[in-house]
């Protein structure tokens, strides 16, 4: 393929459908805000310019408890898989409990809110966090015999018991990989070869939508698929929605599947000292998609990443121990681990973790919760805002919650929808933080500091401190400020909470973040390996930067990252699909939906059961969020010369949009007929 072949192929993306809005003014925050903020100190930006890099990243990780300092702030000898605080030693487990219990063993660090409005809220202190981490780490040493190093699959809803088999692996060493609960068996089993895991940790069910899901049954599919794969899981520890209660319908097999809650019988009162793990010893493992089929597994570090989300929660969530806060996110995906567990449990606050989905029962459900548990800091993403605007625009105000601070994440928000959040939800109270990051960065890139920087709708904001992003051209030259054009966002410097490598797949993880930018590949210098984050956007003349999307063959649905490969190839296993591609479309409340093409072999004809068989397809490869907006059975796709479909062709019929001039490809005419066969449904 020749280059200019190559970029046409990838053309369709997001950055190209992306809206370009009006500059918006700047919104400042109350007084009242300001007088009670973490961080008002505006010389923090002079601290961490790149003068001070890296040792300004001291302040972070001053925030937590180390058993000894590191010598080290950044070394660079393994580039670029940087490791941050070497010599230091410490544990995560330790430093988001047992460092509270002499203050505030008595303090809620967990409010457990079931789906079902009738059941009560569960309230875990510090002190019971304690207990039944303890109690659990036990059981993973003991029972399971897991130990430090080993690879665990988590497969759990959302429950308390989530982050307590968290903080239990943390406590042992032992690196945990949660896979999102809405992911399906196949999924899940893909995650448990790459990762080579021998032990999964699932639940019986959970509530969604006023059901009790069977979840059991996905461990059942995952374990089955890894052993084919030839991965094979020797135990499934099975936690139960209702301790001493089966909820799911699928039966236990016998030694291999136990109930969590008849072993830790035998671990009642046991106490596990915390292991004491190098500053880069992995912590987690966070899978994402990327533009090949294989889901990558992010590797996170223990202190570098500890730190850089305490610091961020801290600054940026402006989380106080006596605040109740409540991130709406899954934990199956990095804002939940960054910013549901880590960082607010290190800082010992409340988080707050609700089971189901925010609309159940109606409209208000949200508002009840903020309002009986009195929540003060509010996150989620643009896609729920959207959708809880679109059920019941006017609910917030007949619930007495009082926000000071709400964040917004995971895809560009329209200003039409951050005025509502500001004016509706945070009732003109709360500000604002639109925070753009990534499952590899471990917490924020670009963001306003609440108290510092003033709002923008629509807009990021500036770097983070210590974050020093620069936009290039395909060439690499620097695009500069308030030029109005759009390149590609690269961070010019190394931080704490980056990803160290892709899980057993250094190659890859050099050739997708740096090699693009890199002109040494022998360099030991941070300063020749920027990051390409592999999103567009733009930076204003005030050094804020918006973000327009993906520049790649990854689609982001609902804030959730999606590889259009991965979708491609899960369509290819119908036997009937002979090609398949995927297009970003524009959607009012997902923000992103996929939709998907596909050829057929010949002589079979292309019937709506067909279609419906491809889609079941991909939500039983991946997921229900995978599911496209709809299959388009085609006579042949628009192709190039040589033979690579034209998927930006699709991506313009898909969107309404003029496809351009289609009189190089190799087969013109088919445009017009996909095209008539879309726009007439
Ligand atoms: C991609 C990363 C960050 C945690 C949740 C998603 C998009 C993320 C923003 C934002 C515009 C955003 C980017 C990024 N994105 N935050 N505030 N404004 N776009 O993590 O699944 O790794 O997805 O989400 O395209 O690359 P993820």
């Amino acid at each position: 393929m020749t280059e200019k072949e190559k970029r046409e192929v990838v053309e369709t993306t997001e950055a190209q459908i992306a809206v370009h809005w009006q500059e918006e003014g700047y919104v400042n925050p109350s007084g009242k805000f300001v007088a009670q903020a973490n961080m008002t100190d505006d010389t923090i930006y002079e601290r961490f310019s790149l003068d001070n890099f890296p040792n300004c990243f001291k302040e972070y990780a001053d925030l937590l408890d180390w058993y000894e300092y590191w010598h080290t702030t950044l070394d660079t000898s393994d580039a670029p898989c940087w490791k941050w605080f070497a010599g230091g030693k410490i544990n995560a487990s330790y430093n988001c409990i047992d460092r509270h219990l002499a203050k505030n063993k008595n303090k809620t660090a967990i409010h457990f809110v079931p789906e079902l409005e009738s059941e009560k809220v569960e309230h875990v202190t510090y002190q019971e966090l304690f207990v039944r981490v303890n109690e659990f780490a036990a059981l993973l040493r003991d029972f399971a015999g897991l130990k430090r190093g080993d690879r665990v699959t988590l497969h759990l809803p959302m429950t308390a018991e989530l982050p307590i088999t968290m903080l239990a692996c943390a406590r042992l060493g032992v690196i945990h990989s949660e896979v999102f609960g809405g992911f399906s068996g196949n999924a899940c089993a893909d995650r448990i070869v790459d990762s080579q895991s021998r032990v999964l940790i699932t639940m019986d069910a959970y509530y969604r939508g006023g059901k009790l899901i069977d979840h059991k049954e996905k461990a059942d599919t995952a374990v089955g698929k890894a052993e084919e794969d030839g991965q094979k899981v020797d135990k499934v520890l099975v936690w139960q929605r209702y301790p001493g209660k089966y909820s799911a319908d699928t039966p236990m097999v016998e030694g291999r599947d136990y109930f969590v809650n008849d072993l830790l019988k035998d671990y009642y009162g046991v106490r596990v000292e915390p292991e004491r793990m190098n500053a880069e010893d992995p912590l987690f493992l966070m899978y994402t998609s990327g533009t090949t089929g294989k889901p990558k597994g992010c590797q996170h570090s223990t202190g570098g990443y500890l730190a850089y989300v305490t610091g961020t929660s801290k600054y940026v969530q402006d989380i106080h121990p006596e605040d109740v806060y409540w991130c709406m996110a899954d934990i199956g995906w990095i804002t939940g681990h960054s910013y549901i567990v880590y960082g607010p449990l290190a800082l010992c606050a409340s988080s707050v973790i609700y089971e189901g989905i925010p609309t159940y029962p109606d409209p208000g459900r949200c508002w009840r919760i903020a309002q009986d548990l009195d929540i003060n800091i509010f996150h989620t993403a643009p896609t729920a805002i959207r959708a809880l605007r679109k059920v019941g625009p006017d609910e917030p105000a007949k619930y007495n919650y009082h926000f000071k601070h709400m964040t917004t994440v995971g895809e560009p928000i329209e200003p039409e929808v951050w005025k509502w959040y500001y004016e509706v939800v945070g009732k003109k109270e709360a500000i604002i933080v639109d925070t753009w990051w990534q499952t590899e960065t471990g917490g924020f890139l670009c963001s306003t500091l609440p108290a510092i920087t003033p709002m923008k709708p629509g807009s990021a904001g500036p770097g983070m401190p210590g974050i020093h992003p620069v936009i290039l051209d395909d060439d690499g030259n620097p695009i500069p400020t308030g030029s109005g054009k759009a390149g590609n966002i690269c961070i010019q410097n190394p931080w704490p909470g980056g990803f160290q490598t892709i899980w057993g797949d250094r190659d890859r993880f050099v050739r997708q973040y740096y090699e693009r930018y890199c002109k040494d590949p022998k360099s030991k210098d941070w300063r020749d390996w920027p990051y390409l984050a592999g999103d567009a956007a733009v930076q204003a003349e005030d050094g804020y930067y918006r973000i327009l999307g993906r520049i790649d063959d990854v689609i982001n649905v609902s804030g959730h990252r999606l590889g259009t490969k991965e979708i491609e190839s899960a369509a290819l296993v119908v036997p009937e699909v002979v090609e398949a591609a995927v297009v970003p479309v524009k959607h009012d409340i997902k923000g992103i939906e996929p939709d998907l093409y596909v050829s057929l072999k010949p002589g079979v004809e292309g019937t709506e059961e067909l279609a419906q068989k491809v889609s079941q397809t991909i939500v039983s490869e991946i997921g229900a969020i995978a599911r496209p907006r709809k299959v388009w059975i085609v006579p042949d796709m628009p192709k190039t010369r040589s033979g690579k479909i034209m998927r930006r062709v699709l991506g313009a019929i898909s969107n309404n949009a003029d496809v351009g001039d289609v009189m190089t490809l190799a087969n013109p005419e088919i445009v017009e007929a996909i095209t008539k066969m879309v726009q007439e449904k």
